[in-house]
């Protein structure tokens, strides 16, 4: 991505676009930029009102009117998934984008004590929920001219550090999984990348770092760019790449 690259309004026109996360911090702001540069988008999230939230965002700034879908990636069945991706052919036809932003961080803990039940749900709602609806998406994303997949990752994720425990190792996780697709699909026009956001003021954020004030971070909106860059088609061709919102940030 260039130093200046600069989205033009029109990026995403005509596409349609999955978001998780997308009633809060990162998924809602991505969410909000994807709708404002013309992609219609689907918000996937735990909490309604949260969905709703962006959801009315989206259309009070005259956005394409998005779809939402409350799902809780916890405990979402395979068939539930299945039945997902199926409601998303029937209701648009087309999938032109995929962005992994929901998770959960729930532990701050060395590995001697970190509790199973917590280390079995972190992964599921970091690591496996991105690896079954990526793959109930896959068919659609596969049909499109110019398809992207971005998996929200994180700096513990690609350097380990201590008590990050199973959100730090899930991390780890969805970068592998990131460059696995990206092979397999390399040949294609789909194209499979990571962003590390870099710290912005989230709940997520503020849970980690009780001790820091919020407001002495920028919000997730300040990360944009490399989120739009890779959705849309300026990144044509960019797969299997590590991106740092950080060093990327406006
Ligand atoms: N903020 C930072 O500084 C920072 C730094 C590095 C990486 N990240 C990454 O950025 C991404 C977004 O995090 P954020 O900082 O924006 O925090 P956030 O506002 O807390 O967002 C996390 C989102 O995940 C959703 N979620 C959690 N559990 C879920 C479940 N079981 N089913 C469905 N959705 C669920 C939450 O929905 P509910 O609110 O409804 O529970 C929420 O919308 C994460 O992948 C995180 O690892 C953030």
């Amino acid at each position: 991505m260039q130093a200046d690259y600069s989205p033009a309004p029109d990026l995403l026109k005509e596409r349609v676009i999955a978001v998780t996360g997308a009633g809060s911090g990162f998924g809602q702001a991505a969410a909000k930029a994807y709708a404002a540069h013309g992609a219609t988008v689907i918000l996937l999230g735990r909490t309604l009102s949260k969905l709703e939230e962006t959801y009315d965002a989206i259309e009070a700034a005259g956005g394409a009117q998005p779809a939402i879908f409350p799902i809780n990636l916890e405990s979402l069945t395979e068939q539930e998934y299945y039945a997902l991706s199926e409601t998303i052919y029937k209701e648009f036809n087309r999938l032109d984008g995929l962005l992994h932003c929901a998770a959960q961080l729930a532990l701050l803990s060395r590995i001697d004590d970190y509790d199973l039940e917590t280390w079995n749900k972190v992964m599921q709602v970091n690591l496996t929920a991105p690896f079954m609806l990526t793959q109930v998406c896959l068919p659609l994303l596969k049909r499109a001219d110019d398809a992207s997949i971005i998996f929200t990752s994180d700096q513990v994720g690609r350097k380990g550090k201590a008590y990050w425990g199973a959100y730090g190792v899930s991390k780890f996780g969805v970068e592998g999984l990131m460059q696995i697709l990206a092979e397999e699909t390399e040949n294609s026009p789909l194209r499979v990348n990571s962003i590390a956001p870099g710290a912005a003021r989230t709940a997520l954020r503020a849970w980690a770092y009780p001790g820091e004030d919020p407001q002495d971070r920028p919000l997730p909106e300040a990360f944009m760019r490399p989120f739009l860059y890779l959705m849309g088609p300026d990144s044509a061709g960019v797969t299997g790449q590590a991106f740092d919102a950080q060093a990327e940030k406006l």
